[in-house]
């Protein structure tokens, strides 16, 4: 039996990812700390659909491989792998937790790299596989006022595309979710809810983002932005001076409204 294994299911963009998939008919694997929204969420899916829904409870931050022990050790056959988990941290630099912001760097990129080189492994010698990753449109541009989160995020669009290009041929995907902000409980964790760039009307849906992100599986493109009012944003900030977008970001950024 196969399996798509996602990770920061139990919130967001993750939990509606688990949605999708399953509508689709795929078995999963649930992944995250909060055990009882899992649990929520597999009973949920297991009444509304025909799949069998497994949950692990693990911060990947801290020990990824636990999640890849307990796929084998179960006997569990993971074909796609979605790398979901992250967050971000809102603010200036010099401001933040040390701590806070490092774990971010564990979690978004080498949780990511730990459980991409695990599950590739076994993909590689069944000679299939789909690896989609959770970038952000963050991925492309500098971000002055979440400095390290958006680095996390270009390392994700970096790291994806050239591995896609090392498994071109071999049967293997590789692809990168790109949310624009999206109402999810990432703003709240972040302590960015009141920033102009995220309660504005352009805002998207964790079901936009996972839609896109299922389009993606279908596609095996390189990558989507969800979103046509980013993808218009990112294609013309693309064209720009690296300083002059990290200037207009920052400014962006550091405008806050009254959250709604
Ligand atoms: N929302 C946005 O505007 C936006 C935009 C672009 C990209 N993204 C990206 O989309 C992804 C999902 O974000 P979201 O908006 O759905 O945020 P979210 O609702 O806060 O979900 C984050 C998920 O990550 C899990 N997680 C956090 N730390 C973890 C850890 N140490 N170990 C295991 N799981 C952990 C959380 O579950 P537990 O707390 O239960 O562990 C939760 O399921 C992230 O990679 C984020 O960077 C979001």
């Amino acid at each position: 039996m196969k399996y798509v294994l996602i990770t920061g299911a139990s919130s967001g963009i993750g939990k509606e990812l688990a949605k999708q998939f399953a509508k689709k008919d795929h078995n999963l694997i649930l992944v995250a700390r909060r055990e009882e929204l899992l649990k929520e969420l597999e009973e949920e899916l297991e009444k509304d659909y025909l799949v069998n829904v497994i949950c692990y409870a693990c911060d990947i931050a801290k020990d990824p491989k636990a999640v890849y022990d307990f796929c084998k050790a179960n006997d569990l056959n993971v074909s796609v792998l979605v790398n979901n988990a992250g967050y971000g941290d809102y603010g200036q630099f010099i401001d933040g937790d040390i701590d806070k912001l490092s774990g971010m760097i564990d979690l978004n990129d080498k949780a990511l790299v730990a459980l991409t080189y695990y599950f590739l492994k076994d993909m590689k010698e069944k000679g299939h596989g789909h690896i989609i990753n959770t970038g952000s449109v963050a991925s492309f541009i500098p971000g002055p006022y979440m400095a390290v989160y958006y680095a996390t995020k270009a390392f994700v669009l970096s790291f994806s595309l050239a591995l896609r290009e090392e498994l071109k041929d071999t049967g293997i995907h590789v692809s990168v979710l790109c949310p624009a902000p999206t109402k999810s409980p990432f703003w709240e964790v972040a302590g960015g809810e009141t920033t102009a760039v995220y309660n504005n009307i352009f805002a998207r849906t964790a079901k936009n983002a996972a839609r896109t992100g299922y389009g993606l599986y279908d596609s095996k493109k390189a990558y989507a932005i969800d979103g046509p009012a980013y993808k218009l944003l990112i294609a013309v900030a693309r064209h720009l001076p690296l300083e002059l977008c990290a200037r207009t970001i920052g400014y962006l950024q550091s405008k806050t409204k009254k959250a709604r």
